[in-house]
């Protein structure tokens, strides 16, 4: 699984630039956020299980599909995972949750882990691990070694924007992990920020710049 896929859509590059915008406020970012989620959702949730229910239209019976919802686990990033991960589940209320709580240093720019919760049976399900932003990856890959020393195996990786350098790293750290992604930026700066980028995605969400 090399590269990753693009997810392209007029709607979802016009929101995105809606996103990029520095004069953007939060309450916009966050309702414009959610709004791509549920766009995203559709593309990253084609190959979920559906099972069979027996239901009663008002003319006949008959036998009609259903998401096997409990399969899946939205893994959020914090902070920024957040806005998008509370757009999927909205979506999908039966699946569960995992938090995996990261912060970038910001001299060496490791990734900093100070949380964890997850169901306890995350070989089982779905696994899909949402975080706004794939700058060098070191994020992305550290919460994925976090969530298959738990136990995942069947894990896919949702990003808004993604620098070149960050699906590289990812895809060579977890070869084994679809990436999908609206948008692939041009480049990382000298501080490791994705190029145009939208800034930090964290501080545009919460307005803690
Ligand atoms: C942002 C973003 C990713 C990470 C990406 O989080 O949400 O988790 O940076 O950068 P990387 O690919 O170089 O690791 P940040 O560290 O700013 O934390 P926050 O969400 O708490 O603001
Ligand atoms: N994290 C962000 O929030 N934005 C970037 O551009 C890079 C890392």
């Amino acid at each position: 699984m090399t590269g990753a896929i693009l997810i392209d859509h007029p709607l979802i590059k016009h929101k995105l630039t809606l996103l990029r915008k520095k004069e953007t406020p939060p309450a916009h970012f966050r309702i414009i956020l959610k709004e791509i989620s549920f766009l995203l959702a559709f593309e990253v949730t084609k190959g979920l299980e559906l099972e069979n229910i027996d239901i009663e239209t008002p003319v006949s019976r008959t036998s009609a599909p259903q998401l096997s919802g409990r399969n899946m686990c939205i893994f959020s990033i914090l902070r920024a995972g957040e806005g998008l991960a509370q757009g999927m589940l909205e979506l999908i209320p039966s699946a569960r949750v995992g938090h995996v709580g990261l912060y970038r240093d910001e001299d060496d720019l490791h990734a900093v882990e100070y949380y964890f919760k997850a169901p306890s049976d995350l070989a089982d399900r779905f696994n899909l691990v949402v975080d706004p932003m794939l700058a060098t990856g070191g994020s992305a890959i550290t919460a994925l070694n976090k969530i298959k020393k738990e136990g995942a195996k069947n894990i896919t990786f949702l990003c808004l924007l993604a620098a070149p350098e960050g699906i590289k790293a990812l895809n060579d750290a977890h070869p084994d992990v679809q990436i999908y992604t609206a948008s692939i930026d041009e480049r990382l700066n000298e501080k490791s920020y994705i190029v145009p980028g939208l800034g930090d995605a964290g501080d545009r969400i919460f307005g803690t710049v």
